[in-house]
This record gives C-alpha cells, structure tokens and sequence, in this order.
C-alpha cells in the first residue's frame, strides 16, 4: 500500500495524450506514503478525515489538517503530537487563506482532498451555496497541487452516479445526472473530478479519484442528516425513526476504518492513476432493514413511521431507490477488502453519540 512505486508512463493514464511528467520530480513525488511522509489533509477535522488522520500518524507520518471546522471539531483529532499540525483555514476563502494553504502544500509530499460541504438535504435546501463551496474549495486546492506539483487524492461521491440504476454502480457508468437541485452536490464532485483528471492529463501531476458510497462510524454527526446517525440520535432520545418513502430504498455502507484503508490503499496506486475508484460497502439494506437494526442496537426501544419525500423535501427532490457500489476496480488493484460490518459501524456510532450526550446531560443536571 505504502511502497506501490509509480514511475513515468507506467500505470494506466486515461488519456490518450502522453503526460508531460519531469522525470526526477515525478519518481521523488510519486504519492508514495511512507513513515516520514508530509502529508496534508483537507477536511481532517471531519468524520472521514479525523479517522484519516489518526491512521496517518500511527503509520509514522507528518500530517498537517487544514480545516474550517464548519463541520468538523478540533477533538475529533488526536491530542498534542509533534506529528500533527491544524491549522483553522476556510479553504474557499482566498487572501491569507489561500498562503496558508500554499505554504502547507510547498512543504508537503501528499494531499487528501476531503473539506466538502456536505450532505444531500443541505444540497436539495441549500444549492447555491453547496456547489459555490465545493467549486471555490476545489479550485484553491487543484490550483495549489497544479502550482507544486503536488500528488493530490480526491474524495468524489456515489452522487455522481445521480438516480443510479438497478445494478450495482460501476465507473465506466454513463452518469445520469440531473438537473435537480440534490444533484448540485455530485455535480460539484463531478466538476472537481474533471479538474483533478486535468491534472494527471494536462499538468502531470499524479492523482486520484475516489468515488465514496455511505460511510459509517464513530464521529459522523446527526446534525448532516445521513441515515445512521439521524436514526441512532432519534432511537436514543425516544423520538420515532423517520423514514423517508416506503423504505424499501437500499443502500450499502462501510465501515469507516474500512474507507480509511480503501484511501490508503488509492493513494500511491500506480494502477489506479487517474482513475474513479468506488469505495463503498457489500452489505445491502433497504432503510426500513436499517431502521430495526438501530432499534435492535438500543435494545428494541422506539418505532418507525413514514412520512412521503414530498412532505419532508417538498415535491422537487429526486429520491434514488438503488445504491451500491460494485468495488471490482479497486480489488483488482488492490489487496483491499472491507473486514467490518454494518454491525459494528452502527454500535461504534451509537457508543460515540452516547459519549457526546453523557457530558451535556451531566452540566444540564448540575
Ligand atoms: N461520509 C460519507 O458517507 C461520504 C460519502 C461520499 C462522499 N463523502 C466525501 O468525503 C469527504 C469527507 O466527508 P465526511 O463525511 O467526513 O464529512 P465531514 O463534514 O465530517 O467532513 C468535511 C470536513 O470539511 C470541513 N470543511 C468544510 N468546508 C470547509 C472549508 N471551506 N474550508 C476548510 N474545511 C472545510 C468541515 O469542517 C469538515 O471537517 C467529503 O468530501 C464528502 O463529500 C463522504
């Protein structure tokens, strides 16, 4: 995972053009992580990214966070480590931001891109804003990596798959993006994917693109309003599950220390240069399935009731019944394969919301 070795013109490069890559800067800057490595994460202070984080330092390396903490915390993060670096930076933001920002990647031999506005419903109320983040967020960094030459990783999305289809999703898929405003969120990923291609094919800047399904674990919050941790917060505190249509909807998620290994095992992949990887879970639910085993999880307490798409996101929103990753490009490649179940990432997910509330009930009685 650490030592795959990328050398020019080695590894399949999607374009037909051949990459101008400078010989001795591309095998010293290859995306190869190892102890020692600096590496940057975007969005490290996030569910996803804190997960990242941690892996990075135990595995020796130096990792600088760039984050808002718009929705990120600052404890989701390992405590003081000479191995870790935060900066709070609003990576959309341009003046000391964006030196922040370049100074990080000057000095740096990998960049993960996570910092995203992030979640369907905030895209279906919140449009202009979701895209306007994802483009001026996306921009800066592409820019920067472009500028330093910097191998970047891209985490995309299964939105991009827009309404999907009935079969397990595969990046060779013709996408049938809508126009619809829920779709503002995966055209934005969409258009970062085309900028970090650009990369690879026009700049010779190695990179990668990995397209995540549903993740779950410790530290995803309810406040974004994706299915596990909506549903555990509303099992816990005795408020009915609500599902959203009939819940016959089925989905896949992966554990989130099986995404982190997934990223990892991208990263540096000579084969996977350039390409969409999918990254996403095995185990298909429908929601109605996931809503008893949340209930199951807290001990059989609480019920479900439905209540239309429309009432909940007005007659406009697209709902897509189908989504689920087929994995066969990043397991041809790699040695990855996910070893945690849903299970276990919806009782780490519960423990953590319990740890959060267990404080805040403690000052409310005090
Ligand atoms: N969690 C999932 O199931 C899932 C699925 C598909 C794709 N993704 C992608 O994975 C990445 C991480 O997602 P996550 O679930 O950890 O979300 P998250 O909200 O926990 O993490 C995103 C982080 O980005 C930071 N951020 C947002 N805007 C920023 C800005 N302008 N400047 C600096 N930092 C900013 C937030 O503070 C947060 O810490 C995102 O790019 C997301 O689109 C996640």
């Amino acid at each position: 995972m650490f030592d795959s070795r990328v050398r020019p013109n080695t590894g399949r490069i999607p374009s037909r053009r051949t990459p101008r890559f400078p010989a001795g800067r591309w095998i010293r800057r290859a995306g190869q992580l190892r102890p020692g490595s600096r590496v940057v994460v975007t969005g490290g202070a996030g569910f996803i990214g804190s997960h990242l984080v941690e892996r990075l330092v135990r595995e020796g390396m130096r990792v600088h966070v760039l984050d808002d903490l718009s929705g990120g915390r600052r404890e989701n993060l390992p405590g003081e480590s000479r191995w870790l670096t935060f900066d709070r930076v609003d990576l959309g933001a341009g003046g000391s931001s964006r030196a922040i920002l370049d100074r990080a990647v000057a000095k740096a031999d990998f960049l993960f891109h996570l910092a995203s506005p992030i979640g369907v419903s905030k895209a279906h109320t919140q449009r202009l804003d979701t895209i306007t983040h994802i483009l001026r967020i996306g921009l800066n960094v592409v820019d920067a990596c472009r500028r330093h030459r910097l191998p970047v990783l891209l985490t995309s999305s299964s939105e991009v798959y827009g309404r999907g289809s009935l079969r397990p999703l595969r990046e060779t898929d013709v996408l049938p993006l809508g126009t619809e405003a829920r779709f503002s969120y995966g055209a934005g990923k969409l258009a970062l994917e085309h900028l970090v291609a650009g990369l690879v094919e026009d700049a010779g800047v190695p990179a990668w693109i990995v397209r995540l399904f549903n993740v779950a674990g410790r530290r995803q919050r309810p406040e974004t309003g994706v299915v596990v941790p909506t549903f555990l917060k509303a099992a816990l505190t005795g408020m009915p599950l609500v599902i959203h249509g009939s819940g016959d909807q089925r989905r896949s998620f992966l554990h989130v220390s099986d995404a982190v290994a997934g990223l990892l095992a991208v990263a540096g992949n000579s084969k996977l240069i350039g390409e969409r990887v999918n990254l996403g879970g095995e185990e298909v639910v429908t929601i109605i399935d996931l809503a008893h085993r949340i209930l199951a999880e807290v001990g059989g307490r609480g019920r479900v009731i439905h209540k239309p798409y429309t009432k909940v996101f007005g007659s406009a929103f697209v709902q897509v019944p189908i989504r689920i990753a087929d994995t066969g490009r990043l397991r041809a490649a790699s040695a990855w394969c996910p070893v945690s179940t849903l299970n276990e990432a919806i009782g780490d997910c519960r423990e953590w919301l319990q740890e959060r509330q267990a404080p805040l009930e403690a000052s409310i009685s005090s």
